[in-house]
Parts: structure tokens; sequence; C-alpha cells
């Protein structure tokens, strides 16, 4: 948390120039109005993002995910970034789409407008993304953690998907990625009776991997971008992929993409790289290559 603390600072004081309530990206370049942008770790190659609408329960308006999707594609092109850690606020990590902006949309702009179309670009990346979730994840929010590659979770974190207490369905994922998962019960139980599952549950059920001290979660998922930044960064891909092929493919075809890619590290040098250092006992110095 006092390196969370420390970046944010750090990140503020750079911005006292800037329009009040915008924040400088990490780098030159666009303004974020409604996130925070850092780099965290001892080599800083994890990208961080913070979702900063705290008083609106970071309620992802089209604002926010535009700049959470400028944010990711600045780290996508980053060579140094291996990885990225997302987060919200002690309180939320997102309470879902803004209703506000929702109540008055007609189908007619829904479906012309492909709103959510622009919602998934975290499910695309090829660096690994791991959430830092405390507080409330619902709806659209909890999406949001399903759509990244691991979630941690602070002890008082609680997870749901409660669009059907609005007169709606989850939108972007929910109904499937929750359902892959938790299993369909429970998937069935949260999205038929907007019931929420705290992190012990959630943890239980396999929606989370690990969850921490609420002041603890967002360091340790830092820790965790770490260690994959840490490795090559053109395997950790292909590793990536491979566990992806898991939820779109049969077994035979799954192990099948696993093989090919398993087959493309020897075109690299940082498979060999990797076995001659363990051989050499000494540690692997990757080139991305
Ligand atoms: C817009 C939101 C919001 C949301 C909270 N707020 N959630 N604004 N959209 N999703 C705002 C409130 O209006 C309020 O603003 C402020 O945040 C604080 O919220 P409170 O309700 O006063 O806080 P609290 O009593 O602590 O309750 C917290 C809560 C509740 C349980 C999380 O806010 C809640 O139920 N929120 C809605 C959750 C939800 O239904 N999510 C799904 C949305 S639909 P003011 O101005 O009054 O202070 C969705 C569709 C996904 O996500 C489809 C694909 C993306």
């Amino acid at each position: 948390m006092a390196a969370l603390r420390t970046g944010v600072f750090r990140l503020a004081v750079s911005t006292m120039h800037c329009r009040p309530g915008v924040f400088r990206k990490y780098s030159a370049g666009p303004l974020y109005q409604y996130i925070l942008v850092d780099r965290k770790g001892h080599n800083q190659n994890v990208g961080f993002i913070q979702l900063n609408r705290t008083k609106a329960l970071n309620a992802l308006s089209d604002g926010l995910m535009a700049e959470i999707n400028q944010a990711l594609d600045v780290f996508e092109a980053d060579p140094q970034i291996g990885a990225i850690v997302i987060t919200g606020s002690e309180k939320a990590f997102a309470a879902g789409a803004d209703i506000k902006e929702m109540q008055n949309r007609t189908f007619q702009e829904c479906y012309g407008g492909s709103f959510l179309s622009h919602w998934n670009r975290i499910s695309t990346l090829k660096k690994p993304v791991v959430a830092a979730v405390n507080g409330f994840a619902l709806g659209g929010g909890c999406e949001l953690a399903m759509m990244c590659d691991i979630i941690y979770a602070g002890e008082k974190a609680q997870f749901g998907q409660p669009e059907i207490l609005i007169g709606t369905i989850p939108g972007a994922g929910g109904t499937q990625r929750l359902t892959r998962a938790v299993g369909k019960s429970l998937a069935m139980e949260m999205i038929l009776t907007g019931d929420r599952i705290n992190a012990q549950e959630a943890k239980e059920a396999g929606l989370v991997s690990r969850v921490y001290p609420v002041d603890k979660v967002v360091d340790e998922a830092i820790t965790c971008g770490e260690k994959i930044a840490n490795n090559s960064k053109i395997i950790v891909s292909m590793a990536k992929e491979a566990v992806n092929g898991a939820f779109e493919l049969s077994l035979s075809e799954g192990n099948r993409l696993e093989k090919r890619l398993f087959h493309s590290t020897f075109a690299t040098d940082d498979r060999k790289e990797g076995m001659t250092a363990f051989l050499e006992k000494r540690k692997a110095n990757f080139n991305d290559q």
C-alpha cells in the first residue's frame, strides 16, 4: 500500500499544472480524467491503472472505459511493460456500468451504436492483467475483473451481477465468464437473484485465486505482476494464449494449440537462454526475443 500511495502521490504532484480533476499519464501523452496511471515494481515493468471515480464508486462510464482502453493500448505497446495491474478504491473496484448514463438509452441507440462493443479490450491484450479487487465488484465491475487473467481479492470484496434488480442482464460477458468460473448453479443463483458473494466464497468457487487483507491486495497484485514481467514477455504471451484456448476450444483442439505454441517457444532466444541458464546454474537473462 505504501508503494501505491507513493505512486499516486507522485502522479498527483506531477498533475498540479493540469486542469482540476485531470491527471497526466505516466509519460508524455494524453490526459486522463477518470483513472490514475503509473508504472510499478522494482524494474518499473508493471503497468498500473487505478479507477478514480471514487464518488460514483467507479461506475464505468463511457469516458472511464475509453480511458482504460487508452491506457491499456499504451502499456500493450510499451516493450518494458510485462504485466498490468488494475484496481479501484477500497470501497469499490467498480459498482458496474454507469446507470445514470444508461437510464434513458433506447434500444436503437444501444444496437445501432454497438453499446459495449469497446468493453472487451482487456480480454484481447497479449500482456497479462491482474485485477486487485477491494469492495464492490458488481455488474460491469465484476465483468471487468473477470476479463482480467488473475483476480486477487481484498477480504471485504463483494462480487455480484445485480443487473436483474434493475431490469436488465449482464452485457459484458457476465453470463459466460461467471458460469465458466464458478459453475452453473452459483452463476445462475447470482445472476437470477442479484445476490452477491464475498471474497472467501469467491475464492472457494474459483472466481479469485487469492484473498488478502484490504491494505495488502494491491501490493500483492503488483508483486504477482512483477514475477510475470520478469519472465520472457514473448513466452508469457504464448502461455496466456494457450490457457485462454481452454475457454474456447475442445480438449483436442486446445492440446493442439498448446503443442504448436510449445514448439514455437523453440523459435525464441529466450527458450534457449532459459534452458542454458538452468544448466549453467545461473539466473536466466531474457531479452524477450
Ligand atoms: C452510477 C452509481 C452506480 C452505478 C453507485 N453509484 N453505483 N452511479 N452507476 N452503477 C453512485 C450512487 O448513485 C451514489 O451517487 C454513489 O455512487 C454512492 O452510491 P450509494 O448507493 O449511495 O452507496 P452505498 O449505499 O454504499 O451502496 C453501494 C452499492 C450501490 C451497493 C454498490 O451503490 C449499488 O447497488 N450500486 C448499483 C450496483 C449495480 O446495480 N450495478 C450494475 C449496474 S448495470 P450519489 O450521486 O447519489 O452520491 C451493469 C450492466 C453491465 O453493470 C452491462 C455491461 C457493462
